[in-house]
C-alpha cells in the first residue's frame, strides 16, 4: 500500500549512507523497478533520468545496467548529493549530474536515448508534466521510451484508499501536485506523439507506464 511514509522526498538520516542524502523508498522500490527497465530500455546509449532525488537510483540503476550511460538530473540544489553517490559507487557509467527544471520555460532536454522519470509526475505542477512530455518529443527519436513510475488514478476501477490519502497529502503539501489522472497523462502523451507501450501494476500501488515515441 502506498503510504504516506513512501512519498520518496529526499531525506537525510543517520544511515549507513552516511552523510548522503537517503530515501528508504529507493532501497524498496529499486528492484521491482530494474526489473522492468530490463524490458525496455536500450540495449546500448544514454538514459537521461528526470528528478534523480538522492541519486540512490543513479547509482543503482547505472551499475546494474553497465551497457548504458546514466546521466542523472534534478534541481540544482539536489546535483551535489546525486554527485556524491554517483562519484562513491565507483560506477563510471553514472555521468555527472545535470539541472533540470521541468517548469522552465522553453524546456529542452539533453539528447538520449531513453528518459526515466521516477516519482515526479504527482510532485511537479502539470505545466511541469506537459513540459516533460513536449521535451521529450524533441530528445527522443522513434521507437525510444519515456519510462513513468509512480501512482494513478484509474477512471475504471476505484482509486485505492492508500493513494486517496496519499493524493491528500499531497495536495496540502502543494496544491499543484496530486496523483494525476491516467487518462489524462496517456491523452498528454498522445498528443506528443507517444504511444502508451506498457502499463504494469508495481508494489504499493504504484504503476510503471512505458511511452513509446511514435513516427509523427
Ligand atoms: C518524490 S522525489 C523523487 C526522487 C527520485 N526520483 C525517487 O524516486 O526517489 C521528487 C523529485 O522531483 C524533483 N523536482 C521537483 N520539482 C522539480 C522540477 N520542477 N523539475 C525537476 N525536478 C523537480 C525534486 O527535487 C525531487 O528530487
Amino acid at each position: 500500500m502506498q503510504s504516506v511514509q513512501a512519498i520518496q522526498v529526499p531525506v537525510n538520516t543517520d544511515s549507513e549512507s552516511g552523510s548522503k542524502p537517503y530515501a528508504p523508498a529507493c532501497e524498496r522500490n529499486r528492484d521491482p523497478i530494474l526489473s522492468v527497465l530490463h524490458r525496455v530500455l536500450p540495449e546500448q546509449g544514454q538514459v537521461l533520468e528526470i528528478g534523480s532525488g538522492t541519486g540512490q537510483h543513479a547509482a543503482f540503476f547505472s551499475a546494474a545496467l553497465p551497457h548504458l550511460q546514466w546521466l542523472p538530473s534534478d534541481l540544482p540544489p539536489r546535483l551535489s548529493g546525486i554527485t556524491q553517490w554517483c562519484d562513491q559507487s565507483g560506477n563510471d557509467k553514472c555521468l555527472a549530474p545535470v539541472a533540470i527544471d521541468l517548469l522552465r520555460a522553453s524546456l529542452s532536454l539533453p539528447r538520449s536515448d531513453a528518459i526515466v522519470c521516477i516519482n515526479i509526475v504527482h510532485i511537479v505542477a502539470w505545466a511541469g508534466v506537459q513540459n516533460l512530455f513536449k521535451a521529450a518529443r524533441d530528445c527522443l527519436s522513434p521507437g525510444q521510451v519515456l519510462y513513468l513510475y509512480g501512482p494513478y488514478r484509474y477512471a475504471d476501477r476505484p482509486f485505492e484508499p492508500s493513494n486517496e490519502e496519499f493524493d491528500r497529502w499531497l495536495k496540502v503539501r502543494d496544491p499543484l501536485s496530486g496523483v494525476r489522472d491516467f487518462d489524462t497523462v496517456r491523452d498528454l502523451a498522445a498528443s506528443c506523439a507517444f504511444d502508451l507501450s506498457l502499463d504494469l501494476p508495481m508494489p504499493s500501488n504504484n504503476r510503471s507506464l512505458c511511452f513509446t515515441c511514435s513516427e509523427d
